[in-house]
């Protein structure tokens, strides 16, 4: 399947990244090796390239709708890459996923509302309930044979509590679990049962590797589906974060359309043009790329995980079943975050995500991200080695 070259490494400093040219703002260090913001350093396919130069040629960039035609390649994606039938009328769309989960909040619940999270989860999980003055709730996860799981029992009590919203993190991040048909439909069920509106980020969907297949809660049932609103992205999946395009899925109209009210009340007036024509293309053009990519991405944890158990003594990571993150467990280390930090920054010369920022039961871990070329990966993995052995 690798028929499409991912080892060329290419240079983006200045070049506006958010992970390149912010890593001396937040880790105090320009020249560390940033594996941390979750977007990857390949080349996006040469599809979405050409059509956004075609675009970009039209000398015009005025008012902007999407094409009658892009609803079908969304709903043609969702069933061939997803088995999930949907119709064009219960796609909208969202700048962003992070955005799309504010506005669920905002259109879903009411101020001092309870939203219910897994953590460790998505930082913005946190934020987003927050900043909008939502109570937050959590049900951690529970560590069992190298993954996460989830405690069902908590779920239940925690929803029993007047929970509105349940945030859901599928497939999830940091941990790379792809939640099964039996852990979706138990949620889907207490949701129900305790009358809980589900928002599920399936950001991470399309990045499923080996034989993994993620499944969208919503596609689980009828009952599930009417009382969840899904948000996916080609963002991560083609590596196109930059541009800004997320759709959002709900059969049910009564959600859609409060969606649409706090769109509305935003002044949300649709993507842009260069969002609307590489989300066409990706999803129309971009299938070959994705499944070369999830390969090498694949390859990449494997070397990866081999190279943390035959180097770095007492640490170990949970197996990513879905995108490009490694979530690497540094506890029996028994150092402090931040001592962890100092030493991956100043011995390491190294940038990596605190476990601590994704909350309760991240104290202990490090993420890193591999969507990387095989060259960089390696010179991470050393990097890493330096910082943490003696
Ligand atoms: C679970 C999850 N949701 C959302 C996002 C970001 O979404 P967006 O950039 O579309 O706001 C990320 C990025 O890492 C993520 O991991």
């Amino acid at each position: 399947m690798l028929d499409i070259d991912f080892q060329e490494i290419i240079e983006r400093k200045n070049t506006s990244s958010l992970k390149w040219d912010a890593v001396g703002e937040r880790f105090g260090d320009s020249s560390l090796l940033p594996m941390w913001v979750a977007d990857m350093d390949f080349p996006a396919p040469a599809e979405i390239a050409e059509a956004l130069i075609h675009r970009v040629n039209h000398p015009v960039y005025g008012y902007t709708m999407p094409r009658k035609g892009l609803y079908q390649t969304i709903t043609e994606w969702m069933a061939k890459r997803h088995n999930w039938k949907i119709e064009d009328s219960w796609i909208q769309f969202s700048a962003g996923v992070v955005s799309a989960l504010g506005i669920c909040i905002q259109a879903l619940t009411k101020p001092g509302d309870k939203v219910l999270v897994q953590s460790p989860v998505y930082a913005p999980f946190f934020n987003m309930v927050k900043k909008n003055d939502r109570e937050l709730v959590n049900n951690q996860l529970i560590y069992e044979n190298g993954q996460y799981a989830i405690d069902f029992k908590d779920f239940e009590e925690k929803l029993k509590t007047g929970v509105r919203l349940f945030l859901l993190c599928s497939p999830h991040n940091p941990g790379g679990r792809v939640w099964s048909a039996a852990e979706l439909n138990r949620i889907g069920e207490l949701c129900r049962k305790h009358g809980v509106i589900i928002v599920s980020d399936e950001i991470h969907a399309d990045l499923a590797l080996g034989d993994r297949v993620h499944i969208p809660i919503a596609s689980l049932s009828r009952e599930i589906s009417e009382i969840t609103i899904t948000a996916m992205a080609p963002s991560k999946t083609f590596n196109i974060a930059g541009l800004q395009a997320s759709v959002v899925i709900s059969e049910n109209e009564e959600l859609r359309q409060k969606f649409q009210d706090i769109q509305d009340a935003r002044g949300f007036d649709g993507l842009n043009i260069f969002a609307l024509t590489a989300m066409e293309a990706a999803y129309q053009k971009g299938a070959h790329w994705l499944d070369s990519i999830t390969g090498y991405i694949q390859e990449n944890a494997i070397a990866a995980m081999e190279f943390i158990k035959n180097e770095i003594p007492h640490v170990s990571c949970m197996a990513p079943q879905a995108s490009f993150l490694l979530w690497i467990d540094c506890r029996d280390l028994h150092m402090s975050d931040t001592a962890l930090q100092k030493l991956l920054i100043e011995k390491g010369q190294l940038a990596l995500d605190p476990g601590t920022k994704f909350g309760p039961g991240g104290e202990g871990f490090i993420r890193m991200n591999i969507g990387c070329p095989r060259g960089t990966l390696t010179e991470g993995l050393n990097r890493l080695k330096t910082a943490l052995t003696d």
